[in-house]
């Protein structure tokens, strides 16, 4: 990285892999990444803010109304501050709600606002990886220049197997060194 610290926003979905936002967290760290985080409502169902908080060192962004009264908008300047967004896990939920603008939360508003650099690592079941209209939303925010790290073969929180199961920790990091 040219920067020493450059400064990445990860965004946790309400996916079974919630759980392993803690280790992206860390491994991001380890490679000189500032990193702040948002949970969306549901992902707080699967992982606390107390954890994500304690392991990036700061409050976990979470109510895209929590600041509202000081004028100090979170989305606009969180989007404003930070060279990349990563949204790991992503649900079939936030995937679709990107590839359709929405923007009823805080990280789906972040999307919309932000010029950085915006990477996406899916997990769900895999016939909902595999479901067209998702496939298509893939595709759609990949040609407005999103990248996607793929899901890979695995146990999935159904109780089955295939594809859909999140990238490895590892890999994720890595897609996101080889563009910063
Ligand atoms: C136990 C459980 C596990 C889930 N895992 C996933 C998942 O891995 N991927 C997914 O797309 N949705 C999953 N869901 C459904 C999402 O939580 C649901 O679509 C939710 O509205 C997503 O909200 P968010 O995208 O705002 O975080 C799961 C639901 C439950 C109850």
């Amino acid at each position: 990285m040219s920067k020493k610290y450059k400064k990445i926003l990860l965004g946790v979905t309400g996916s079974i892999a919630a759980y392993k936002a803690g280790d992206i967290i860390r491994r991001l760290q380890e490679k000189g990444f500032d990193v702040s985080v948002i949970m969306t409502k549901e992902a707080e169902l699967f992982i606390t803010p107390l954890t994500l908080g304690s392991l990036c060192g700061k409050k976990v962004y979470q109510n895209l109304f929590d600041s509202i009264d000081a004028w100090n908008i979170d989305h606009i300047q969180l989007a404003g501050d930070i060279d990349f967004l990563l949204i790991a896990p992503a649900t079939a939920n936030i995937i679709s709600k990107i590839a359709s603008g929405l923007a009823d939360d805080l990280l789906s508003c972040c999307v919309l606002a932000t010029q950085a650099k915006i990477f996406l690592a899916p997990a769900m079941n895999s016939e909902m990886y595999k479901n067209k209209i998702i496939q298509e939303n893939i595709k759609r925010l990949k040609n407005f220049g999103m990248h996607f790290i793929d899901p890979v073969h695995g146990k999935l929180a159904c109780g089955t197997e295939g594809e859909g199961h999140l990238a490895e920790v590892d890999d994720i990091v890595s897609a996101v060194m080889r563009l910063s």
